[in-house]
Parts: C-alpha cells; sequence; structure tokens
C-alpha cells in the first residue's frame, strides 16, 4: 500500500523551504518594525466563532469549512483564516481594550475545503496582521502601506492595490436595496450561485468571475454612491493620505471580499502574472467584529497574504537563490578511519560555530565524496587523505576556482 498527500495540500520540500525561511524572515522584520507582536493560537476553534464572524451566507462558512466533531459531540473547525481567532484570543486574554492600540501579527497554515487549482490550495499559509483600538483612517493608511512595505521587502514588482469602501452598517442596507433593484430583472440570467446570492448577501453578486455574469456587474450600482458622510470622509481621508505618502492605489468600486465583518476600507493587492488566483493579500476595516465576538466596541484593521502565492512570484521574479546565502560552506572528505575521525570533529567544530558543513557517512571513495560536495553546492572542500594525514596536513580545495592550499591540521578550523 502506497500513500499519497491528500488533495489540495502541498509537502514543503527543502528545494522551496529555504525561501520559506526567508519570506517568514521577512515577515518577522516588516511587521515587528511596524510595532506588531506575534501571536500563535491553535489551528482548530470552536464552529461557531466563525460562522459568527464570516458570515452564514458567505463561501467559506457555507461550503468550505473543515468542521468536525470531537469525542465529547463537540463542534470544531480547522481554522479557515486568522482573524476571528486573534479577536477570540485577544478578548480572552486581555490584549484587546477599546482604550489602547493593540498591534498583533501571525504566520501559520489555514484550510478551506474548496476545489484545488493553481494557487488555490486546501491547505495554505498565511501571514497577517491585526490593529484593535482605534478608528483613525491612519491605521487603515498604516496597513496598507506595511503591506506594500512588506512585498517591497521582497523584491515584488507589478502589483495593483486596489481599495474600496463598503459602508457600514447604517449605509449597507441602501446599497443592498439599490443591488436588488438593479439585478432583479436579469438575475435568471445569472449563474447559480449569484442567484443564491441574491436572496441571501447581494453585495456578494460583485465579487462573481463567471464570465455570463460581467457585464451586468460591470454596470451595477457603485458602494461609493451611497456611502453615508461618516463613511465618505473616512474614505476620503484614507485615498488622500495614501496619495500624500505617494503609494499608487486603483479605486476599484467592485471589491466586496468574501468574509462578511468588514466595513468601510477593504483592500486587496493582486499580480498579474498569477492567473485567475491573482489576489496576493486581502484585508480592511471591521469595526464590529470585536464586539460581535463578546468584547467592548473596538474598531479594529487588518490584512493577510497568501504565502503560496508570494513563493510562486518570488520564484517567477528570480529571486536570489537563498541557497548561495545559507548553503553548504563546507564538506570535509576523509578517507580512513583516522581521518573520518578529524572529518567529524572538524564538522562539529565548524557547525558550533553556524558555518553549514558536512561529510559523508556511506563510506564513498574520495573521488566520489569530491562528486557529492560539488552536487551539494559546497564551497570549500576540505580533502584528508590516508598521505596528508600522515605527512600533518589536509588539503583546502576552493571549489569555484579549483585551486588547492596545503594547511597545517591544526590550523583547518580557523582557515574556513
Ligand atoms: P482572504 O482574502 O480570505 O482574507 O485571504 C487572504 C489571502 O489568503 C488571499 O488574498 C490569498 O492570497 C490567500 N488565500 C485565501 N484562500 C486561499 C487558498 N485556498 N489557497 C491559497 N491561498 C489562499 C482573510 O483571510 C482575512 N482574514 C484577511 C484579513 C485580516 N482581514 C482583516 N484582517
Amino acid at each position: 500500500m502506497k500513500y499519497s498527500i491528500p488533495r489540495g495540500t502541498k509537502d514543503i520540500l527543502p528545494a522551496d523551504s529555504t525561501l520559506w525561511q526567508r519570506l517568514e524572515s521577512v515577515c518577522h522584520l516588516v511587521f515587528q518594525a511596524n510595532n506588531c507582536s506575534e501571536i500563535r493560537t491553535p489551528v482548530f476553534e470552536k464552529t461557531e466563532l466563525f460562522t459568527r464572524s464570516i458570515g452564514n451566507t458567505t463561501d467559506i462558512v457555507k461550503k468550505e469549512m473543515y468542521e468536525f466533531k470531537d469525542r465529547k459531540g463537540r463542534s470544531l473547525c480547522l481554522r479557515p483564516e486568522e482573524t476571528a481567532p486573534v479577536v477570540r484570543a485577544g478578548l480572552e486574554n486581555g490584549l484587546i481594550r477599546p482604550d489602547q492600540v493593540t498591534k498583533l501579527y501571525y504566520i501559520g497554515p489555514m484550510f478551506r475545503y474548496e476545489r484545488p487549482q493553481a494557487g488555490r490550495q486546501r491547505q495554505f499559509h498565511q501571514a497577517g496582521v491585526e490593529i484593535f483600538g482605534s478608528a483613525d483612517p491612519l491605521l487603515d493608511v498604516e496597513v496598507i502601506l506595511m503591506n506594500v512595505q512588506l512585498f517591497e521587502a521582497l523584491g515584488l514588482m507589478d502589483l495593483e492595490v486596489n481599495v474600496n469602501s463598503v459602508g457600514c452598517p447604517k449605509c449597507r442596507p441602501e446599497f443592498r436595496k439599490q443591488l436588488k433593484s438593479y439585478f432583479k430583472d436579469n438575475i435568471k440570467k445569472m449563474c447559480a450561485d449569484c442567484q443564491e446570492r441574491f436572496e441571501f448577501n447581494p453585495l456578494r453578486i460583485l465579487d462573481c468571475k463567471e464570465a455570463k455574469c460581467q457585464k451586468l456587474i460591470d454596470a451595477a450600482p457603485a458602494s461609493a454612491d451611497t456611502l453615508c458622510p461618516d463613511c465618505k470622509a473616512h474614505f476620503e481621508e484614507v485615498i488622500k493620505m495614501l496619495d500624500y505618502q505617494e503609494t499608487k492605489v486603483v479605486v476599484n468600486n467592485r471589491l466586496v471580499r468574501g468574509l462578511d465583518y468588514y466595513n468601510k476600507t477593504t483592500f486587496e493587492i493582486t499580480a498579474k502574472s498569477l492567473g485567475a488566483q491573482n489576489a496576493v493579500s486581502g484585508g480592511g476595516r471591521y469595526d464590529n467584529l470585536v464586539a460581535e465576538l463578546g468584547g467592548k466596541a473596538t474598531p479594529a484593521v487588518g490584512f493577510a497574504i497568501g504565502i503560496e502565492r508570494v513563493i510562486e512570484l518570488l520564484k517567477k521574479y528570480g529571486f536570489k537563490d537563498p541557497k548561495s546565502a545559507q548553503g553548504l560552506k563546507v564538506f570535509v572528505a576523509a578517507m580512513g578511519d583516522e581521518a573520518r575521525k578529524l572529518a567529524f570533529d572538524l564538522v562539529t567544530g565548524y557547525r558550533a560555530k553556524f558555518i553549514n558543513a558536512d561529510m559523508d557517512y556511506l563510506a564513498k571513495s574520495l573521488k566520489a565524496q569530491l562528486k557529492l560536495a560539488d552536487k551539494l553546492g559546497a564551497e570549500k572542500v576540505i580533502i584528508l587523505g590516508e598521505d596528508e594525514l600522515k605527512k600533518g596536513y589536509g588539503i583546502i580545495k576552493d571549489m569555484k576556482t579549483s585551486k588547492q592550499t596545503e594547511v597545517k591540521l591544526d590550523s583547518l578550523e580557523e582557515v574556513v
């Protein structure tokens, strides 16, 4: 019996894991530079946390949750996203307070039962930020800038920042009403999903990707036209400050996002070169979620990037292979028991100094060991043959220039 990986999941193999580590370290660096602190929450939560926050009529809650019962019959769910768990953990541990700004970040796996395709998996990873405690539009701008800073630090190019305002519970009913009356006569011509959305969540129609729905969607009313004075002023301030910061954005009135907790600002960053699944990150303001989940009313704003999609871009744009920075520095090739003992001594010494070092463990010939060193990309090889050992020295070979130098045995450790 051979086992295979579950559909929609991927192993991150050694050839890629250095790239993942690099990306994660840039996330830590950028988020911490913005004074955010890391939080880690369990990968499963009570199901109700997500139905309550993401919304009962969203695709995520209706079709995509990995829901299961534990042995006591409690309904649990693998987290499809991290905003709700961060709110839960923040409230439970007294981190979120209405009178103070709290900045948190996370990196980890999320789970959605979606149809797998390029850029879409069932287990995928996000890195994200959630900021609580202020309704200042400057924080919306800060969050967008942080996201842009992160992508710039990674060297990503050709990205488009789409920004919109979805209004608030005060002005959204009017927008819903206008959408319903606009789509009413043509809804039969639209896809089955849109027909359902028309009943329960007409805003989500704007996010439909079906070709046959596009024409109607293009001419639909825009949320910007129904914003209440408060939402309108907030949105204008966000756009003004983004402009002041010289951050190029596209105001996209079709941007409604797939989660129900948003109000006011929403944004998404897309990469054209990625094809159908081209959103590399998304986020926005969610001023009502903390109260919805049992806390005191506390405004909040955040975003998350899709790590797999960013990794795809880094590979495409020829991100400098991190192997050369962290690859094998030295390979110690040895013949004979005495030499092998010394080789092991040497690699242990190098490793203690965090110099990436390795040797042969398969009793290969000296020639085969040199071939292996080359295959592993070693910068230098130390050759410890029986003859050299007797004479009290080893040979250091520079793999790039092929230059060989004789070095006394007791100086070998310092030379590299
Ligand atoms: P989201 O737009 O659902 O937002 O996900 C954020 C990013 O995760 C997407 O832009 C995409 O890059 C990636 N992503 C989502 N689903 C998949 C998938 N099945 N396979 C691969 N990548 C995927 C959220 O999750 C919100 N919690 C973001 C947020 C934080 N809003 C406020 N704070």
